[in-house]
This record gives structure tokens, C-alpha cells and sequence, in this order.
């Protein structure tokens, strides 16, 4: 992976115009010719020539020699286009080291202008997840020219929308901003749940179940729910990882949350060999809202 800080401060604006020229580009085209970026930018061909050698360099940018030669962003290049946007806005003044990387993304750490560490969760969807998300979003289906660059927004907008809607009834990280296919949010403290051999298990259990109950009263369930979405403190637990969530009261929202009870239980059970009934709990769940 990149050097995300290095290599955005390495950038001219120049080469920010380029990576926008061919994200514009790829809506009607799979690789963007030199023409369009010129016409796009303002800037002359022998120049963008030139620039684009150090951003494919960089990675940030794939070049296609076919019957004719055109170029795509890579995700890095994506990447910068939203760490940009979220430095413009003032949102974020720094990156950090790596905090995560989960399937379908890459969390990095940031500064807020006013000193306030923050994570920049980028989605990365792959080809399984953006099915996913096209059947749940019929409309999609209509779009001819679908990607990943627009899957993996989606599932940002979705993500972002959602944390909005919980926090702070529900204990998730608090969301500040998002653009193209990244959420910036507050960092979650603590551990990976997966990770942590905790002390009062029992305890633990009841915290988590405690907030699927509140994100279900707050019409949300997580729907892909497991012990790697946890994150515990000695003070309590933050529930992450959200662009999965469906409506609360709905049928495949019924059938997700039975799956994520299922999912937790199992977990507590197989490693602290805490017993408890599914079944109940769903149905207690429900009956909260
Ligand atoms: N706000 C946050 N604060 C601290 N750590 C975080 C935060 N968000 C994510 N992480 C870390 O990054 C990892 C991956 O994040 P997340 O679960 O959101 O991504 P994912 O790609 O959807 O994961 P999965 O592999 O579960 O599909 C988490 O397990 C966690 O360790
Ligand atoms: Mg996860």
C-alpha cells in the first residue's frame, strides 16, 4: 500500500487535476484518453504526458495500451481525490499511521484542524459486495455504466447516513464527514473484540446486546454482526462497521438480526462458554421497539 501522506503532499495541483480529469472521465469511459483529460484540465497534452508517468508511478493511476491508450484510477488514486477534498474542507489538517484493514477497506488516522484524532475509513468494494449492494438498490440497475468508484461510494453515503442516524443514542464512532468512497469518523477506543480476551464476558455480552437493542430502536439493524465489529474499553463497547445495516421492522431486517444474535452468541459461547437463548433475545429485541 501507498504512503498516503507522502504522496499526497507530494502532489501538484497539476496532478490533482489530472486524478479529477480521469475520475469525470471514467463515467462514460473504462479508460480516459489523454484528449479528454486535456480538454477536461485546460492543460496541454505533452504536460499531462509527463505528469501522468509519475502518477501511474505513484499507483495512483492504471494506463491501458489497447487500440488506444487510456488511463483509470486505482484506488490510491481515489483515495487522495477524498483525502483532498477532506483537507479543502477542513475536516482533516493530517494523516496518521495505519489503524485497520478490514475486507472491504483501509482505515488510516487523521488530525483534525483542532487536534482531534480521527480514523478515514476507505471502502474498497469488490465485485461480491457491489452484487450485494445492486440488489438492494434496484435503481442502480438502470445505471449502465456502474463501478466499483460508484459501489464503493455508496456503501460510504450508506455508512455515513447511518452512523448519523445512531449517534449518539447508540454507542458507534461519531461520524464527521464523507466524501466519494471514505467516512471520517472519531476513533473508536479499546480493542478488537476478536482480539481480546476480556475479564467480565458476561458482562461484555450485555453491552452488546444493549446497543443492538438501541440501534434497533433507533431503526437499524447491523446485518453483518460478528466479534470482529466490536471494539471494547474498560468502560464499554463501540459497535463499527456499518454499511451493511437494513431497516429495523423489515423482513430481511428480521432475518439479519436473528443471524447477528447468532453470530455474537456463538462467539461467546464457543470462547467464554456463555449460554444464552437466541431466540429470546431476537424476540426481546423486537418487542423493545
Ligand atoms: N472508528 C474506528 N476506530 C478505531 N478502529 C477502527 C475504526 N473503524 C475501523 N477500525 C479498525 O479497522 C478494522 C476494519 O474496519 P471495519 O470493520 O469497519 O472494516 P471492514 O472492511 O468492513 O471489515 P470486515 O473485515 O469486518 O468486513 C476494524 O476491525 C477495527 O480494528
Ligand atoms: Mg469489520
Amino acid at each position: 500500500m501507498i504512503d498516503h501522506a507522502t504522496v499526497f503532499l507530494s502532489l501538484k495541483p497539476e496532478e490533482l487535476k489530472i486524478l479529477r480529469a480521469v475520475e469525470n472521465g471514467m463515467k462514460t469511459h473504462e479508460w480516459v484518453a489523454v484528449e479528454d483529460m486535456a480538454s477536461y484540465t485546460g492543460l496541454s497534452e505533452k504536460e499531462i504526458e509527463y505528469r501522468l508517468r509519475n502518477l501511474t508511478g505513484l499507483d495512483l493511476l492504471e494506463r491501458f495500451t489497447g487500440h488506444y491508450v487510456g488511463y483509470q484510477l486505482k484506488y490510491n488514486g481515489y483515495d487522495i481525490l477524498a483525502i483532498s477534498a477532506f483537507v479543502r474542507r477542513d475536516t482533516i489538517n493530517s494523516l496518521g499511521s495505519l489503524i485497520g484493514v478490514g475486507k472491504e477497506s483501509v482505515i488510516i488516522g487523521a488530525m483534525s484542524p483542532g487536534g482531534r484524532p480521527l480514523a478515514i475509513k476507505f471502502h474498497r468494494e469488490g465485485r461480491t459486495a457491489f452484487k450485494q449492494v445492486k440488489r438492494k438498490r434496484e435503481h442502480l440497475v438502470d445505471l449502465h455504466n456502474t463501478n466499483w468508484l460508484y459501489a464503493s461510494s455508496l456503501a460510504a453515503k450508506h455508512e455515513f447516513e447511518v452512523l448519523k442516524k445512531l449517534y449518539p443514542a447508540v454507542s458507534v464512532p461519531e461520524p464527521f464527514d464523507q466524501n466519494r468512497h471514505a467516512i471520517v469518523m472519531s476513533v473508536a477506543e479499546g480493542h478488537d473484540l476478536s482480539r481480546a480476551k476480556v475479564e467480565d464476558a458476561e458482562w461484555y455480552l450485555d453491552r452488546i446486546v444493549e446497543q443492538l437493542e438501541l440501534a434497533y430502536r433507533n431503526g437499524y439493524v447491523h446485518g453483518d454482526f460478528s466479534e470482529y465489529n466490536v471494539m471494547v474499553s474498560e468502560t464499554g463497547v463501540t459497535i463499527i462497521d456499518w454499511p451493511q445495516a437494513v431497516a429495523a421492522g423489515t423482513k430481511i431486517g428480521d432475518e439479519l438480526l436473528a443471524r447477528d444474535v447468532h453470530n455474537i452468541f456463538t462467539y461467546f459461547a464457543r470462547k467464554y462458554r456463555i449460554r444464552r437463548d437466541e431466540i429470546e433475545m431476537v424476540k426481546k429485541i423486537k418487542d423493545s421497539a
